[in-house]
């Protein structure tokens, strides 16, 4: 017979039992043991180096020594008055090398096997645009074979945020890539002063894992794309294999820096210092050809980051003698619907173009779906659309 204090000693016994177990369940769910990477970084916040958890050996790989800040940026002439994000671009433009998070090695069925792979999606896209990702995965970058070919897509990314905010996105990404296996993620910050850099890691990622694939769509992941039509296109240009240099979209020349500091694109002269940009095609989607990509890669290595990514592109192409080309089918700045009457989210616009820049996600999945539907009645041709760029 248990007496009363005992009754009581033994609930609080288990009482506290409970709570341990509770305590010790919490925490451990919150900071997941698979959470490889972010793992280690939380538990070792004083480390000096990245480690990054290789999946299948189990082992710690100890990457080469991250990159250290460049202190004499800080001794030109003017540093302290440049704006923020350019003083850290200054202090870190020269660090091209950073740990890969996510990799999806087997994307294009091996370097060998990538030349069945006709065109590769790439997706620009930052961790918090979840439902973007959700809504492309569903339409326009749908993983099938198009007239008789194979589309592919990945998205390519940074990290955001510090401390817990990064951990929780990075375990977004890592749940993403376990479902879908189409993101590309790399351990350095996610701004739009470093998409030059997410554009050169993605380079070396594809001469790596797939060299041969045939043509690439770059591009942002608030376009409407119609991948169908740039397949076709593709298609039926006269070397369709990918072989020879292909660099179309909205091309813009006779551009050079902004200089006004109030810009999201100023660029002062301590970063660019001539007026003047080569021709090169927005950033917002564009197509190349994989001979184009690996030409790309080859001339950054010797050109200098700068943080304008699709300008930075255009440079790699002008130091290979090659050019750009405009289609009208890209739409980057939009779409003149030619009366105020018509509707401008008519599916009989888009049903014709390549790319438009910008879709909400849920204006994404209804054109997509519109643009299919086998009734779909249109007029004649509204849009002065050729199929040569
Ligand atoms: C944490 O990082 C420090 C500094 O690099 C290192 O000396 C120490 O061994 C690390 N501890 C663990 C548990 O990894
Ligand atoms: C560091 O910055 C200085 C000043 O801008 C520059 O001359 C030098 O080349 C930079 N070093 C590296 C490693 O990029
Ligand atoms: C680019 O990423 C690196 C690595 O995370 C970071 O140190 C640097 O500040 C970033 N640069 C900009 C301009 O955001
Ligand atoms: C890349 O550059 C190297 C020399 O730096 C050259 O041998 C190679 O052919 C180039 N590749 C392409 C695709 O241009």
């Amino acid at each position: 017979m248990l007496r009363i204090p005992e009754i009581t000693l033994f609930s609080i016994v288990c009482t506290m039992c409970l709570i341990v177990v509770l305590l010790r369940d919490n925490p451990t769910s919150d900071i997941a043991p698979d959470d490889d990477v972010t793992y280690v970084e939380m538990s070792n916040m004083s480390r000096k180096h990245p480690v990054t958890l290789q999946k299948q050996s189990k082992t710690f790989q100890q990457l080469s020594q991250p990159c250290e800040r460049n202190e004499s940026a800080a001794s030109i002439s003017g540093f302290s008055k440049l704006p923020e994000h350019i003083r850290d671009f200054l202090f870190y433009r020269h660090c091209r090398h950073f740990p890969m998070l996510l990799d999806v090695p087997d994307k294009c069925g091996g370097p060998q096997g990538s030349a069945d792979v006709f065109f590769l999606l790439v997706i620009k896209s930052t961790p918090t645009n979840f439902d973007r990702r959700e809504v492309l995965r569903k339409t326009w970058a749908k993983e099938r074979r198009h007239n008789g070919v194979w589309v592919r897509r990945v998205f390519i990314s940074g990290t955001v945020g510090t401390h817990h905010e990064k951990r929780r996105m990075n375990r977004l990404l890592k749940l993403e890539n376990e479902e879908h296996r189409d993101i590309l993620q790399w351990d350095f910050r996610d701004t739009f002063f470093n998409l030059t850099l997410k554009q050169i890691l993605f380079l070396e990622w594809m001469e790596k894992r797939c060299p041969n694939v045939r043509f690439l769509m770059n591009g942002d992941d608030d376009v409407f794309a119609n991948t169908d039509n740039m397949v076709e296109y593709l298609q039926s240009l006269p070397g369709n294999d990918g072989s020879k240099h292909l660099y179309v979209g909205h091309l813009i020349h006779s551009l050079g820096p902004i200089r006004y500091q109030g810009s999201k694109y100023y660029v002062p002269k301590e970063i660019h210092e001539v007026n003047y940009y080569p021709p090169y095609c927005g950033g917002g989607g564009f197509l190349i050809s994989g001979f184009t990509a690996r030409i790309m890669y080859n001339m950054s290595h010797s050109i200098t980051i700068m943080p304008i990514d699709d300008v930075y592109l255009g440079m790699c192409v002008e130091k290979a003698g090659l050019k750009p080309e405009s289609h009208s089918g890209v739409r980057t700045f939009g779409m003149s619907i030619p009366s105020r009457k018509v509707d401008a989210l008519s599916p009989c616009f888009y049903r014709e173009i390549l790319l438009v820049h910008r879709f909400l996600p849920y204006q994404i999945f209804v054109m997509w779906n519109d643009i299919h539907k086998p009734n779909l009645r249109c007029g004649t041709s509204v849009l002065n659309y050729d199929s040569k760029p």
